[in-house]
């Protein structure tokens, strides 16, 4: 099938390049002439494990191709809407700038018979918004959110775990869904579930599950900070209680917490929409786990201070990661640079490094000390707290070999990666979070 995707940050060019994997002529349309030069040179524009490869392929098969003139999109049956939708400068809303513009921006080039298809995630209601406009043109619009995780965003889109389309209840809507039936016909061949719902529904869905997420993680540091009062660890208390089938292990990590482009700002946006829907109460909850979550950055601060008797003033400090979780070189409100930028703040001197966000995060911080080396960061460090579980931190130092790079023997686990037992017996400080 011929495909548009308009907008190609993390979402859109990984969808393009995913959809021309399978099958499909794909032209990907950005307004950021930079990007798509990237793009159309075959270099994807952040890290992003098996994007460049799947890349590279569609480029040179002439399946994908990528430019900055809207009008490239005629001639597709399905044009995806991918553009991002952040948190506004002055509040917890979603910004619709980018999906108003795109929308506004794509209507010209549209023809009778297409199918707009929304992936940002946006608020409840967006969509019923939007598609007089497209059906002025003859077109059908849906909704269909994108459930991919950074770090595995081409797996999860060629092999998602579900689809979702919200559809409007006529016959455009029914011939919608199999339209989208069709563009995903080797994910569904292989059984993964094809859910064809309202607008509302296919909104509400992709906000409800990252407030989830976000809660389970956020409920679990809770648990953590009972257990830093009782002397408890809550890294057993999740086996423990992950144990549950209904319960389950996955997202019951205690740290510093969630953080990246998505959970903080989602959940704060959808406590903003839920406000305007007169149903503020019923989401409350999502700000006490905004509120826990970010409670734990401040607690892995104040036990490095502890742990360095009282102050880190002049301490040298190895941070290692930036990135907001592994796998990523995204820092946009990453709890680990977070952490670094705190400690700066007290005056110690902080080195970070990170294999992947070193650059992202020189952008955000340039106050900050970096290396991609981390032998280089922990040369000569009073201190090492690890805030992103890449395995070269986690799996991949030994205590012995940190000592032999360190001034002190203390470390602090962020991300309770590290396993405690070995590290204490080689002599180390040892501190997690929620954990004895
Ligand atoms: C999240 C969702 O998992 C995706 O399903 C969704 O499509 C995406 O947002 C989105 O809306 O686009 P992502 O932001 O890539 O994906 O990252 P996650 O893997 O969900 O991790 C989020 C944060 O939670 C990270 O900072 C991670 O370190 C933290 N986390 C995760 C924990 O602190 N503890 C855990 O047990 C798990």
């Amino acid at each position: 099938m011929r495909l548009s995707v308009v907008g190609c940050g993390y979402l859109g060019a990984v969808h393009a390049a995913a959809m021309a994997s399978i099958g499909h002529e794909v032209v990907g349309v950005d307004v950021d002439r930079a990007k798509v030069a990237a793009l159309r040179a075959g270099h994807a524009p952040f890290f992003e494990p098996g994007l460049q490869e799947i890349l590279e392929r569609g480029i040179a098969s002439g399946s994908l191709t990528f430019t900055d003139d809207m009008a490239a999109v005629r001639g597709a049956e399905v044009h995806f809407v991918g553009v991002g939708t952040p948190q506004v400068k002055d509040g917890y809303a979603a910004d619709l700038t980018f999906v108003d513009a795109a929308m506004r921006d794509l209507l010209p080039f549209l023809s009778p018979g297409d199918i707009v298809a929304g992936k940002s995630t946006v608020p409840v209601g967006t969509a019923a918004r939007l598609a007089t406009a497209v059906k002025s043109t003859g077109a059908t619009l849906v909704w269909n959110p994108e459930f991919l995780r950074e770090g595995f965003a081409v797996q999860d889109t060629i092999d998602p775990d579900r689809l979702v389309v919200g559809v409007p209840s006529d016959d455009a809507g029914a011939r919608a869904a199999e339209i989208l039936r069709s563009v995903y016909h080797p994910a569904i061949a292989k059984g993964t579930p094809f859910m064809v719902t309202d607008y509302a529904t296919a909104e509400l869905v992709k906000v409800a599950a990252n407030a989830f997420l976000a809660t389970k993680i956020s409920f679990i540091n809770a648990m953590a900070e009972i257990a830093e009062v009782t002397g408890a660890d809550v890294t057993q208390l999740a086996d423990a209680i992950g144990h549950d089938t209904r319960i389950g292990r996955r997202f019951l990590g205690a740290g510093i917490g969630f953080g990246g482009g998505c959970l903080p700002k989602d959940i704060r946006a959808f406590s903003a929409r839920a406000e305007e829907l007169g149903r503020g109460a019923s989401v409350a909850f999502l700000r006490e786990v905004d509120a826990i979550n970010l409670r734990r950055r401040d607690r892995a601060v104040q036990l490095v201070i502890d742990a360095l008797g009282g102050s880190v003033h002049r301490k040298r400090i190895a941070v290692l990661g930036a990135a907001f979780k592994p796998h990523s070189d995204d820092v946009r409100d990453s709890p680990a640079l977070d952490v670094a930028v705190q400690l700066h703040g007290r005056g110690a001197d902080v080195i970070v490094t990170d294999p992947q966000a070193v650059e992202n995060a020189k952008k955000v911080q340039p106050q900050l000390e970096y290396t991609t080396q981390r032998d280089d960061a922990l040369r000569d460090a009073d201190a090492v707290v690890v805030v992103t579980e890449w395995d070269d931190y986690r799996r991949d130092l030994t205590p012995d070999h940190a000592a032999s790079l360190m001034v002190g023997r203390v470390v602090v686990d962020g991300r309770n990666c590290l396993d405690a037992r070995t590290w204490r017996a080689a002599g180390w400080n040892y501190v997690g979070m929620g954990r004895p």
